[in-house]
C-alpha cells in the first residue's frame, strides 16, 4: 500500500498458490496480484498459503506469529514475512505440506488426504481472521477455490467475529470432494448434513461448503457467473450458486502489466510502433527451427487438458498449415494429448513446434513474436493468455465462452467497420467452428491494413487490474462491519 494512504481495511487472502511461490496455473497469478491492486485501493491484504516443502526460505523479514496445535495430526506454526512486495504467511505444517511433488499431487497421485491438508489452511485462516494476528485484524475473509472452501463454513458454524467472507470460484470443476463420514474429523458440525447445507451428493465438497456459508460469491467473469446458472457449466453446483441470487457477481481477473509489457521483451515494441515484433518473430521462428514466410504464427501457452480443448488441434492444424499458419505449443499435462502435439510436430516440422514442460520465459518470447494465440477452451471462468495477447498485439482466436467472450470483441462485419475488433471469437467450441475461426484468422492476417488495426485495438484494450480492484473493494466495503 502507498505510504500515507488511508486504510479503508483488512483482507486476509486464503489460497493454495501464490505467484512467485507456487503456481499450477492463473489462480497463482491472480492470487499474487491483488494485494498490489487492492492495496492502492486503501485495502491491505495479507496472503495464508501453505508452507510446501522448500517455501520458508523465500520469505524475507520473517516472523513467527501463530501456533495452531492438534493440526490434523500434527503441529502448524505460522511464518509472516515478505515476497515481491506481498505479505505472505506461510502455515508450516510438516506432516501435511512438507511432501515431494506439486500441491495437490505427488509421483503416485492426488494426495490421499487433500480434504485435511486444505481444512487446516482453512482452519487457520478461519481463526486467524477471527482473532487477529498480533493486532492485525482482518475485516473480510477472502477464500479461492476448493482449497479454502472451508474457511467460510468454519466462520460461519464457529462464529464469524465480525469477520466477512467472501469466496471467488476460478474454476468450478474442482469441487474439493470428502466421504461424508469425515465430517467430524473435518471439524464440521453433523447436523449440517443436509442438501441446504454441506451434504453434497451423498458426501461433502469444500466448495459448496464455501458456496453455502461465504457472505458473498465472486467468479472471475460475468459471462461464467451466468454460465454457472446452467447445469453445463455448474457441474452440480448450479443449484447452490442460482439459489445465492443476487450474492453472486463476476469480476474480470486482470493481468500485471509490468511483467506482461512488450515493452519490456528483448526486441521492444509499444502500439506506437510494432517493428520489434517483426524482429521477435523472426528469433522465435529460428528457435523453432520453423520456416513460416506469409502466413499467420500462431501459439498455445496452456495446460494440456480436456478444459482447454487441445484435442480439436489436431483436427483443424492440417488445413490451417495448408493455408500458410504455423503453430508453437507449449504446455503439459495430459500424456495423451502430449503425445498428439508431438504428433503434429513430426507431421509438420517446419510448420509446427511443440515444448512439453512449463517455461515462463519461453512464453514471454512466444507471446512477444507470434501473430495470432489460440484458446480453444470448453469453458474458461477468466483465461489469461487471451489478455496477454491482446496486450502483445498477438490476436486472440478464442472459444466465445466465459472470460473469453467477455475480453475479445470479435471481427464481425460490423466490429470490423466500426474498428473495434480485438480478435476472433468462435462458438460452439468443436472442429468446425474453430477450422471457421482460423480461416478467418488466415484472411484478416492476409490483408495488412485490416490487420494492423485489429493488432493495436488489441494493443489499446485495457487489461490491468484497475477496474476489478475497485469491483473487489467495493465488495469488501460493503462487508465490513
Ligand atoms: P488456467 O488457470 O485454467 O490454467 P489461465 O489462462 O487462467 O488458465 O492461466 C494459465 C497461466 O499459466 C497463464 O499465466 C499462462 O501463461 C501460464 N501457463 C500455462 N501453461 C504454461 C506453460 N507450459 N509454460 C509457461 N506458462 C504457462
Ligand atoms: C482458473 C481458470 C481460469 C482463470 C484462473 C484465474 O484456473 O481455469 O480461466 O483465469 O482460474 O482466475
Amino acid at each position: 500500500m502507498g505510504a500515507g494512504m488511508q486504510v479503508r481495511g483488512r483482507v486476509l487472502s486464503v489460497a493454495s498458490e501464490c505467484v512467485p511461490l507456487v503456481k499450477t496455473g492463473g489462480l497463482a497469478d491472480v492470487v499474487g496480484a491483488l494485494p498490489a491492486a487492492l492495496g492502492r485501493m486503501g485495502w491491505e491484504m495479507r496472503v495464508l498459503m501453505p508452507a510446501y516443502r522448500a517455501l520458508r526460505p523465500r520469505l524475507s523479514a520473517m516472523r513467527e506469529v501463530w501456533t495452531e496445535d492438534g493440526l490434523f495430526g500434527g503441529t502448524g506454526t505460522v511464518f509472516l514475512g515478505e515476497v515481491a512486495g506481498i505479505s505472505v504467511m506461510l502455515l508450516d505444517a510438516p506432516h501435511l505440506y512438507d511432501r515431494e511433488g506439486g500441491p495437490y499431487a505427488g509421483p503416485a497421485g492426488d494426495w490421499a488426504d487433500n480434504a485435511e491438508r486444505f481444512a487446516a489452511l482453512s482452519w487457520v485462516g478461519a481463526r486467524m481472521a477471527r482473532e487477529g494476528i498480533e493486532g492485525w485484524k482482518a475485516d473480510v475473509l477472502h477464500a479461492h477455490d476448493w482449497q479454502a472452501g472451508f474457511a467460510p463454513a468454519y466462520l460461519a458454524y464457529g462464529g464469524t467475529g465480525g469477520v466477512g467472507s467472501v469466496i471467488t470460484v476460478h474454476n468450478i470443476a474442482f469441487q474439493g470432494w470428502a466421504d461424508a463420514g469425515r465430517i467430524g474429523a473435518l471439524r464440521l458440525p453433523r447436523e449440517a448434513f443436509h442438501p441446504a447445507a454441506l451434504e453434497y451428493y451423498g458426501g461433502l465438497s469444500s466448495l459448496k461448503a464455501g458456496l453455502v456459508t461465504a457472505d458473498r460469491i465472486t467468479t472471475v467473469s460475468p459471462t461464467y457467473a451466468t454460465e454457472l446458472l446452467r447445469p453445463e457449466y455448474g457441474m452440480g453446483l448450479q443449484g447452490v450458486i442460482a439459489a445465492r441470487g443476487a450474492d453472486v457477481s463476476g469480476i474480470l481477473n486482470g493481468v500485471d502489466t509490468d511483467v506482461w509489457s512488450p515493452e519490456a521483451e528483448p526486441v521492444p515494441y509499444s502500439v506506437k510502433s510494432l517493428k520489434g515484433k517483426a524482429a521477435n518473430r523472426a528469433a522465435l521462428c529460428a528457435e523453432f527451427g520453423l520456416d513460416v514466410p506469409s502466413g499467420p504464427l500462431a501459439i498455445v501457452v496452456s495446460r494440456l487438458t480436456d478444459q482447454k480443448g487441445i484435442d480439436l488441434l489436431p483436427a483443424v492444424v492440417p488445413d490451417f498449415v495448408a493455408a500458410g499458419g504455423a503453430l508453437l505449443v507449449l504446455g503439459s499435462g495430459d500424456p495423451a494429448l502430449e503425445g498428439a502435439m508431438r504428433g503434429l510436430e513430426s507431421r509438420f516440422p517446419r510448420r509446427v513446434g511443440v515444448r512439453i514442460g512449463y517455461d515462463e520465459g519461453l512464453s514471454h518470447r512466444m507471446f512477444a513474436g507470434a501473430d495470432a494465440v489460440l484458446v480453444p477452451s470448453r469453458f474458461e471462468p477468466c483465461g489469461l493468455t487471451q489478455m496477454y495477447g491482446l496486450r502483445y498485439g498477438t490476436v486472440p482466436v478464442v472459444a466465445a465462452v466465459g472470460g473469453l467472450a467477455d475480453t475479445v470483441i470479435h471481427a464481425s462485419p460490423a466490429a470490423l467497420s466500426a474498428g473495434v475488433a480485438t480478435g476472433v471469437q468462435f462458438h460452439p467450441t468443436d472442429a468446425i467452428a474453430f477450422g471457421q475461426a482460423l480461416r478467418q484468422l488466415c484472411a484478416l492476417h492476409a490483408n495488412p491494413a485490416l490487420w494492423g488495426v485489429v493488432q493495436k485495438n488489441a494493443m489499446r484494450h485495457p487489461v490491468g487490474w484497475e477496474t476489478s480492484a475497485a469491483a473487489y473493494a467495493a465488495l469488501y466495503d460493503g462487508l465490513a462491519r
